[in-house]
């Protein structure tokens, strides 16, 4: 690790010091409850973490949530005996800490955009307080591995699982799809412990697992009218590109592809959106670095580091995280063979909200400063963030931050989904900040990175939430205009 600057030394040295807080209560046999986020991110951080606790001989449990709030925060505060870890969140939330763990100890292990000082007895790891962006140069499952790797050298064969954490947060935002600043540092960990090669190549999902026309339709980023979430369709885009499907009666996977037919798919799919008024940057976004994890099975959903995440998101998403945490922990068994199965439920579900979705144009509201996705109950609060992500890569005003919703009833709150675009944050938007600001208004909980954000609000207060976002978004725009 030569060429460190500055920043990524102090975030080195901070997860440092969490290491040495948690040995000390290893070593003095207290319990650990490691508390981490339900997307792939958090379940990969999660995963880190019971490795090295489970490697240096600790007791711990693992608890996935959806989102932090105060009943959180009391019940880490009721467990009197046991150290507690936030991976993946905490950050966002530090007065409410403050108020229920003041004095005791406590490991933040996060990326999100702080808000707060920490009391003093708390050990607060997070790339933003020393300058590096959170949101695309290292993820929360990041975070905990230079905090694993800081317990123990040996834990350097976990790098792989940050990786997938950073992809799960689609922090590959650098030249050719790639990850870059500390993820870049974790990458080279990768590779070293020989679990990860990369590749350039088209990027379809389901490269090593499915017949080459459902890789396409399972591809959402960028997300392809026409092509994304319509199987049959696909077969006659590839039928009429003379691709052969099968092979000896077995389906083809884009793995079984020749380069010459890799480029024709290309082409065709750069053709369609061309003619569909989409910007060449658009196409050219689906060749990039494959993350390729070599130590797994080719076949397997878990070969190729985004279909990994991918299927981390659909266990955390569809209520089994527990499934997906084993996995990160090396369980290939019957776990595996239970997430698949998730995984294949997720996308269907998926799919069918963007069907309804489709048949529903009026659900899209713009006003003057956002889009609107009224999900209401129609869209299962779990499903509300991964529809809002390809939902944006997918708008008509790429100016526009797009605020999606599902309502969940039975806890009187509406969970918000808000993602925006590079076009805005390279000017100083910053989502997170809005969100977190508009949801402590309406007494909710909000925050997140300036790219991709999110809230809890009562459900009364929508209506009103709703005007003041679209309101504060407009200041803003117009505050960066005045810049330009
Ligand atoms: O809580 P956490 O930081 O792990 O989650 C970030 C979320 O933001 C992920 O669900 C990720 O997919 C989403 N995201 C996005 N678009 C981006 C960056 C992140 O939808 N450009
Ligand atoms: O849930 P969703 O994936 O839309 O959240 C986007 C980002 O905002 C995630 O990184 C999530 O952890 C964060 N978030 C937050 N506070 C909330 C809701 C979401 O920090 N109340
Ligand atoms: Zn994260």
């Amino acid at each position: 690790m030569e060429d460190l600057n500055g920043g990524v030394l102090s975030l080195i040295e901070s997860a440092r010091r969490a290491a040495e807080v948690i040995i000390e209560h290893i070593n003095s046999k207290s319990r650990i409850s490691v508390f981490s986020h339900i997307d792939a991110d958090g379940i990969s951080a999660a995963g880190i973490m019971g490795m090295a606790l489970s490697r240096a001989g600790a007791k711990f449990r693992i608890r996935i949530e959806r989102w932090f709030d105060e009943k959180i925060a009391d019940e880490i505060a009721s467990e009197r005996d046991s150290l507690p870890i936030l991976t993946d969140m905490g950050s966002g939330y530090i007065e409410i800490l403050n108020r229920s763990m003041e004095g005791r100890d406590l490991i933040i292990l996060d990326h999100h955009q702080p808000s707060g000082e920490p009391d003093e007895s708390f050990v607060h790891v997070n790339p933003e307080i020393f300058g590096i962006d959170g949101a695309r140069d290292i993820s929360g499952a990041g975070v905990a591995y230079l905090t694993a790797k800081a317990i123990s050298e040996r834990n350097i064969d976990l790098a792989y699982l940050a990786v997938i954490g950073a992809l799960g947060d689609m922090q590959d935002k650098y030249e050719n799809r790639s990850l870059g600043g500390v993820n870049n540092l974790i990458v080279e960990d990768a590779v070293k412990s020989g679990y990860l090669k990369t590749e350039t190549d088209i990027l379809l999902f389901g490269r090593e697992t499915r017949p080459i026309h459902k890789a396409l339709a399972f591809t959402t980023t960028p997300f392809i009218p026409g092509i994304s979430g319509e199987e049959d369709k696909c077969l006659a885009f590839l039928t009429k590109l003379g691709i052969k499907l099968k092979e000896n009666d077995k389906w083809r996977a884009l793995r079984d592809l020749s380069q010459e037919e890799k480029r024709k798919i290309f082409s065709g799919i750069s053709d369609l959106l061309i003619s569909q008024g989409y910007e060449p940057k658009v196409a050219s976004s689906l060749i990039g670095t494959v993350y390729i994890l070599v130590k797994e099975e080719p076949w397997t959903p878990l070969r190729d580091a985004r279909e990994f995440a991918l299927l981390l998101n659909a266990t955390g998403r569809m209520g089994r995280p527990g499934l997906g945490v084993a996995i990160c922990m090396g369980d290939r068994g019957k776990c595996l063979e239970e997430a698949r199965q998730t995984l294949e439920d997720y996308r269907k579900k998926i799919n069918e909200n963007l069907r309804w979705l489709d048949e529903h144009k009026d659900r899209l509201e713009e006003l003057d400063g956002i889009y609107v996705l009224h999900g209401g109950e129609r869209i299962d609060e779990k499903m509300i963030s991964a529809i809002s992500t390809i939902l944006s890569t997918n708008l008509p005003n790429t100016k526009k931050p797009i605020i999606a919703y599902s309502t969940v009833p039975e806890e009187g709150l509406i969970k918000i989904s808000a993602r925006t675009t590079e076009d805005l944050t390279e000017k100083g938007f910053n989502l997170g900040e809005i969100m977190r600001v508009s949801a402590e208004k309406f007494s909710g909980k909000g925050g997140g990175h300036d790219i991709a954000a999110g809230a809890q609000i009562p459900i009364e207060t929508k209506d009103e939430f709703l005007r003041f976002v679209n309101d504060l978004v407009m200041k803003e725009l117009k505050k960066i205009e005045s810049r330009d």
